[in-house]
């Protein structure tokens, strides 16, 4: 099984750049197409939040359009610049998204199961899971022994760079640990938000970090750096499942690069 991770996508309303400068859709749009020539194909898609950079009914409208082409089923969770009406209310077919409440879900009928976790606090930078969210998960690892990867935008760790982690998951993080700790089938736990590739032992497990499709967060590990974007390569995380090996990751820059070639001089 091959699960392509897509994050931080910031889909704005056709014609309009983010920060007048960047232009997000047609990250996203080549993306998809990156996606769609990789082989094999991934088998499914997740969108770690952040989809949109306004939570506007006319983004998600957009990000809908630049997300039909996929060749496979997209998974969405919310991040902190996304709302949950406008989000349900654009994409009212995905059969997956609850109609009320939280955005939580569990995917069967892949040889890894899949959740999908609500971090978001509305108009707030910074993430949360509840009991409410906490109480759901655990009921729901408690279903099945399975293995099992967790998506959701706000990562549970601080990452060093510490804008972000001054509004990570700042509310339930160490409850969703000791959950985590009780399922040793927990394989991953997928987040976004931070804009840059990053991995962690955490709870037992390997916590990881997707880069975005457009625009990087600046690497400056310097106590208070300021937050600050590169337009560093964009990318996408893909993780593959083999049973018997189990879960590696692998970042997949989406940008075109010279090669593939041999391992020696051309002649
Ligand atoms: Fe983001
Ligand atoms: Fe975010």
């Amino acid at each position: 099984m091959l699960i392509a991770q897509i994050s931080d996508m910031h889909i704005k309303a056709p014609g309009e750049l983010l920060y007048r400068r960047i232009d997000t859709p047609n990250h996203l749009a080549c993306a998809v197409v990156h996606i769609n020539a990789l082989r094999p194909r991934p088998d499914v898609v997740l969108a770690t939040g952040d989809l949109v950079e306004g939570g506007r009914a006319d983004e998600y409208a957009h990000l809908r359009d630049l997300l039909a082409p996929l060749a496979m089923p997209v998974f969405l969770v919310p991040g902190n610049h996304d709302r949950r009406a406008t989000l349900r209310e654009a994409f009212a077919d995905h059969a997956y998204l609850p109609a009320t409440g939280f955005i939580q879900y569990a995917v069967e009928g892949f040889p890894v199961r899949l959740i999908g976790l609500d971090t978001l606090v509305e108009g707030k930078g910074h993430g949360a899971l509840c009991d409410q969210r906490l109480g759901w998960l655990e009921a729901r690892l408690g279903e099945s022994a399975r293995p099992t990867v967790l998506f959701l935008h706000h990562p549970p760790f601080d990452c060093g760079i510490d804008s972000f982690d001054g509004m990570r998951l700042n509310e339930g993080a160490e409850r969703l640990a000791a959950i985590v700790r009780r399922h040793p089938h927990v394989e991953r736990v997928m987040c976004g938000h931070v804009h840059r590739p990053i991995q962690m032992r955490w709870a037992g497990t390997l916590a990881s970090i997707a880069p975005s499709t457009a625009h990087q967060a600046t690497l400056d590990l310097q106590p208070d750096a300021p937050l600050s974007l590169m337009m560093e390569p964009p990318g996408l995380a893909l993780h593959l499942w083999r049973s018997g090996n189990g879960l590696v990751t692998h970042v997949s820059y989406t940008g075109t690069y010279e090669g593939p070639q041999p391992f020696r001089p051309l002649t």
